[in-house]
């Protein structure tokens, strides 16, 4: 139970909502709240002057929807950009099956999906709100998406195919998820994985470690993004490079020696 449950559950309702206004008037809540409402606002006049379709990066053209965070990145390009490289690698790899954990609206399922005719595209996402806006995408771009709702390693094992590509970002879920001891099935995929060390600082070493005697691992750390790339970026705009992460952070490659 949260604490805000746990307070509604025991105060007076009068009590209750008093707390709450005065723990919402906070200065730090009221500019974050400010924030956000900027945050929109910049997203969804990026995605209005690109008429909703991705101006750059492996994924240009693709027509996008309502996103879950970062619209405005999404469309201009700038999401995740330290990993154009290794998607462009990703692709030329030709997978047999692309295998999309916690795809969310499916930046990355519909993008490899359109990339990759050839592939078979498999996006799981917990949320019935983003597996509805993955769906509406894929059909958008006019592509194949199998959306699929909480991954589980075991579902691995019903994939059929020996050249598959597992790209995952589950903030912080991978530690339990991609271990091969509980599912050696793992050691078979090569995985594209976002570490959330911030969540618990075990995971990028646990991780390489149960991988290092099976796969090759590259680290991608994030970087700095420059504004002068996005000319098209205005004062109020350009605050859609930030993709909000609480401290540098990276990916692993794993891929199978
Ligand atoms: C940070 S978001 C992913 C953002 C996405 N990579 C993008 O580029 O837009 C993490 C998502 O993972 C989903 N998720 C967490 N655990 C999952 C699991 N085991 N299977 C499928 N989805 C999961 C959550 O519902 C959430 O939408």
């Amino acid at each position: 139970m949260s604490i805000e449950e746990t307070l509604r559950a025991h105060l007076p309702a009068p009590l209750f909502a008093a707390a709450r206004r005065v723990y919402n008037s906070r200065p730090s809540a009221v500019r974050a709240r400010r924030g956000h409402r900027l945050d929109t606002r910049a997203g969804r006049a990026v995605a209005e002057a690109a008429g909703w379709t991705v101006a750059r990066g492996p994924f240009r053209g693709m027509t996008y929807v309502e996103a879950y965070g970062d619209l405005g990145a999404k469309v201009l390009g700038s999401y995740e950009e330290e990993l154009h490289e290794t998607v462009e690698e990703l692709i030329a790899a030709d997978y047999g099956t692309i295998i999309n954990v916690g795809a969310a609206e499916g930046y990355y399922a519909v993008g490899m999906a359109m990339r990759c005719p050839d592939a078979r595209v498999i996006a799981y996402e917990t949320s019935p709100r983003g597996q509805a806006l993955c769906t509406q995408m894929a059909r958008l771009n006019d592509v194949q998406v199998d959306v699929r709702g909480t991954f589980t390693a075991q579902d691995l094992t019903t994939v059929g195919d020996d050249r598959v590509l597992v790209v995952m970002d589950i903030e912080g879920g991978e530690l339990p998820l991609l271990d091969p001891a509980v599912e050696p099935a793992l050691a078979e995929a090569d995985h594209l994985v976002e570490l959330h060390d911030f969540v618990d600082p075990s995971i990028t070493p646990t991780i390489l470690e149960r991988f290092r005697g099976t796969h090759d691992a590259r680290i991608i750390r994030t970087r700095d993004r420059r504004p002068a790339d996005y000319p098209e970026l205005t004062a109020a705009t350009a605050r859609v490079l930030d993709e909000h992460r609480p401290c540098p952070m990276e990916w692993a490659l794993l891929t199978k020696r």
